[in-house]
């Protein structure tokens, strides 16, 4: 498996894969492009003897710039499990450290357990923030993507 930073060209094949694996993750295409230009530096690619099979799109905070923000994370179904997100996960988390931030946050629908668990799994801790509500157990930030799009807010310091 290669994990390499994405190129320009990368962004309509990741537009494919986004709509092929089929989880809740679908972006506008261009934000998919924005993402592969303005910020390459700490957005990845895994790949299988060519083929692309996870992706990981993050930015450093203008705002905050000690921290690093991972937007959208997707690792091929059949690939699962086997240590693909995990690696892209390590490779984001080093380019934010080269870059020097000192966290990395995420959201996640509360409704994702797979992901919670993954981000958990990675080190994130979840963060109590704004108002919460409990969805299927899960504390969630109410709104914060849009009304009723709560949401779990995720953060580790590197
Ligand atoms: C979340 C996702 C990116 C994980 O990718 P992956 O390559 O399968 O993850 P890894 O194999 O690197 O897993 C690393 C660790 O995360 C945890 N983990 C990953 N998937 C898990 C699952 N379905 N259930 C429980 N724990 C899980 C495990 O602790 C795992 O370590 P282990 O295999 O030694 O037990 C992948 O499931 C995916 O693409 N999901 C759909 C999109 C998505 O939810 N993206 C995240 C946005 S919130």
């Amino acid at each position: 498996m290669l994990v390499r930073n994405v190129f320009e060209s990368d962004f309509l094949g990741i537009v494919d894969k986004s709509k092929e694996w089929g989880d809740l993750v679908i972006e506008r295409e261009a934000i998919y492009h924005v993402m592969c230009v303005h910020f390459r530096g700490t957005c990845f690619v895994a790949e299988d003897q060519g083929k692309m099979i996870g992706y990981l799109l993050g930015f450093r905070s203008q705002a905050s710039p000690d921290q690093a923000y991972m937007h959208l994370m997707q690792v091929d179904p059949s690939y699962r499990g086997l240590g693909v997100g995990q690696r892209l996960f390590s490779q984001f988390q080093q380019a934010a450290i080269a870059m020097g931030c000192k966290k990395v946050t995420a959201v996640s629908r509360p409704q994702n357990k797979a992901g919670m668990a993954f981000y958990k799994s990675m080190g994130l801790k979840q963060e109590a923030s704004g108002n919460l509500i409990e969805v299927e157990g899960v504390p969630a930030t109410k709104d914060y993507n849009g009304p009723g799009k709560h949401m779990v807010l995720w953060s580790k310091e590197i």
